[in-house]
């Protein structure tokens, strides 16, 4: 039976909202910035358990917390209240059991390498030897389907093959855990729907637990096994969890997808509207 590898208990989030704007800003210790003393919390009360191997979706309203919830479990930040557990271990920083793909690949990989060398890059710091980082980076660029491509710098690259190259360079360092906030976003419907693709056949292959947020309740139930939506912040919650109950590859036009998607999306509204003190309903 698969065990949880990821385990949230409690966990309640209250920025400072005078720092809104540093959160990333270098030099600066976010726990000592973000104390929390804001009214309000973003996120209170959010329990979560995700199995090892499990694609799990986080769908929500904008500025429920959904990043929020990631960048705890990514260990960029620290929750106020309660506990997030990776392996049965409390989280307190990033780890090399967990990778991270964002949004825009262009502030995260970097522009003056090639290819190649932005996947390589986590295996030098990793000290890896020359052959072994050469078979890891091969392996990862015929993953994403970028073995041709290994030369170019990003500048010369599709935002679809930008992706991929973040892609790659997170699978290269091999964490067991890949935690995802709206990758496929920022993409044309044509290329978001071959990544979505290619990646199922990624994690088929890999057997990787993916954390994955979406604003696109269509990309959620083409790709998810289990879908957690958000009630609306302050306060937000893990409302409501869903199974998606088709096996892969899923026919996104088909009628009882059609009808499942109609469900999400009454969940969803449901999930918006809620009282804010009601529990999980876990009748989906
Ligand atoms: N550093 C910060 N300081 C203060 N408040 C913040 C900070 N970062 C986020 N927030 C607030 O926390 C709430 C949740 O933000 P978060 O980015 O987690 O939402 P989200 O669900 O990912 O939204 P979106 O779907 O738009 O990406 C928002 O109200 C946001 O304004
Ligand atoms: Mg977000």
């Amino acid at each position: 039976m698969a065990t949880n590898i990821i385990e949230v208990n409690g966990l309640c989030k209250q920025y400072d909202a005078k720092n809104k704007n540093l959160l990333f800003s270098k030099n600066i210790n976010p726990d000592a910035v973000f104390a929390g003393n804001s009214e309000g919390y973003v996120l209170k009360d959010v329990n979560l358990a995700i199995s090892e191997g499990e694609f799990h979706i986080f769908l929500g309203a904008s500025g429920c917390g959904k990043s929020t919830l990631l960048n705890i479990i990514a260990g960029f930040l620290k929750p106020t209240i309660g506990e997030v557990r990776c392996e049965g271990v409390p989280i307190t920083k990033p780890g090399p059991e967990r990778g991270v793909v964002f949004q825009n690949a262009d502030s995260a990989i970097f522009p003056w390498l090639n290819v190649y060398k932005n996947v390589e890059y986590g295996l030098r710091m990793q000290h890896k030897s020359k052959a072994e980082r050469r078979a890891i980076v091969e392996e990862a660029l015929e993953l994403v389907g970028l073995s041709d491509h290994a030369k170019k710098h990003p500048a010369e690259l599709s935002g679809g093959m930008k992706q991929r190259v973040q892609i790659a360079r997170s699978i290269a360092s091999d964490p067991k855990i890949l935690i995802m906030d709206e990758p496929f976003g920022a993409l044309d419907a044509q290329t978001r729907r071959t990544l979505q693709d290619e990646f199922i056949r990624i994690w088929k292959k890999t057997k990787k637990t993916i954390l994955f947020v979406t604003h696109d309740l269509q990309e959620a139930v083409y790709l998810g096994q289990k879908i957690s939506i958000f009630s609306a912040s302050p306060d937000a919650k893990i409302i409501t969890q869903i199974e998606v109950p088709f096996d892969y590859p899923r026919l996104p036009g088909s009628s009882e997808v059609a009808e499942f998607e109609r469900g999400v999306h009454a969940k969803l509204e449901e999930a918006i509207n809620v009282h804010k003190d009601s529990g999980v309903d876990k009748s989906a």
